[in-house]
């Protein structure tokens, strides 16, 4: 059959047709949004560079994820920023550091909330690189004691997966070994295992105050130019143990979250940074682009790539929408 018999437009024609031939679908459940815990009480203080995100007490914190949970959220992750920082970034693995304290306080009000920690040292240590540095370079083998540590307080103190992103090798079979012998060996770990060194992360740099004081993430963080690399990182880390697997970021990397999905059956996700949501915000602003209509475009996108669920800063403002569509 051709054209004339054949017609691809008849499947187009009504919203119902449309609807019913649809190939990619996103559900709120899919979704997971990022907070930044800020120390102090009644604090919410917009971040400049990501309009609608804020740096929030924990109190304030309890808010913004009922509203999320009402909307649909049901995952949230969260970084800190600590009251202090210092050389080896110890409130990361403290008891009583920012982030286990606020995994405490939202598991306490929200059990029905999947909470994922975010295990690196950057918000934590005074120079801002992910890991122990000496003579001026970041340390691979004595960071992984570190990493593992912060696994084990946030699984200690209720998160329901850990996801290490300071792409140390090795950092994936070191917090297996440490979560396995504190006690925590059915706390899954979702590897941030191809995550490139992108400008896109500018933002979570203001948001997060973790912009490295000297020198950059280059000889840690994966080269954006190299897919077979990304495919050697997401192999070793499976072999190391990682249940979950991540691309990061998401937009500019669509080919890599293919590739990943086509090669791998752990489940993927992808990470829509804060820069990729920068840029759609500030255009918004604007009035230059339709922002529901991108936002919906995009996270479908990086779905139809690969990815089984995605880290966006969008996740309420998708979710509360998802309904309509
Ligand atoms: C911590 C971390 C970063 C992001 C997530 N975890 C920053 C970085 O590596 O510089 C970036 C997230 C975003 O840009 O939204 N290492």
């Amino acid at each position: 059959m051709d054209f004339p018999a054949l017609r691809l437009r008849r499947l187009r024609a009504t919203e119902a047709l449309r609807a019913l031939v649809q190939e990619t679908r996103l559900a709120p459940a899919q979704l997971i949004q990022p907070f930044f815990i800020y120390p102090g009480k009644g604090m919410a203080k917009p971040i400049r560079s990501m309009p609608g995100q804020f740096q929030l007490s924990v109190d304030q914190a309890l808010n913004e994820i009922d509203a999320a949970a009402k909307a649909g959220v049901r995952w949230i992750m969260l970084f800190g920023i600590p009251a202090r920082k210092d050389p080896l970034g110890s409130e990361a693995y403290a008891d009583t550091g920012i982030v286990q304290t606020a995994v405490r306080r939202i598991k306490d009000r929200f059990p029905e909330i999947g909470i994922i920690g975010d295990v690196c040292l950057c918000e934590f240590t005074d120079h801002g690189h992910c890991g122990v540095v000496e003579n001026g370079a970041v340390r691979n083998d004595p960071t992984l004691e570190l990493l593992g540590r912060t696994a084990a307080a946030l699984a200690a103190a209720g998160a329901d997966i850990v996801a290490p992103s300071a792409m140390m090798d090795g950092q994936v079979g070191a917090i297996r070994r440490a979560l396995d012998a504190a006690g925590h060996p059915d706390t899954p770990i979702l590897s941030y295992a191809a995550k490139f060194a992108s400008a896109f992360y500018g933002p979570f740099r203001e948001a997060a105050e973790s912009a490295p004081s000297f020198g950059d993430r280059r000889a840690y963080q994966m080269p954006p130019p190299n897919a077979r690399e990304a495919m050697r990182e997401i192999e070793l880390d499976i072999r190391e143990g990682a249940d979950l697997i991540m691309v990061k970021p998401a937009l500019a990397y669509l080919d890599i979250i293919r590739a990943a999905r086509e090669r791998f059956d752990a489940p993927l996700l992808a990470y829509n940074v804060s820069g990729e949501y920068a840029l759609v915000k500030a255009a918004a602003k604007e009035g230059w682009i339709d922002e529901g209509r991108i936002v919906r475009e995009i996270l479908t996108a990086i779905r139809r790539a690969g990815a089984d669920a995605i880290i966006t800063y969008f996740a309420k403002e998708y979710a509360a929408e998802a309904a309509a569509w």
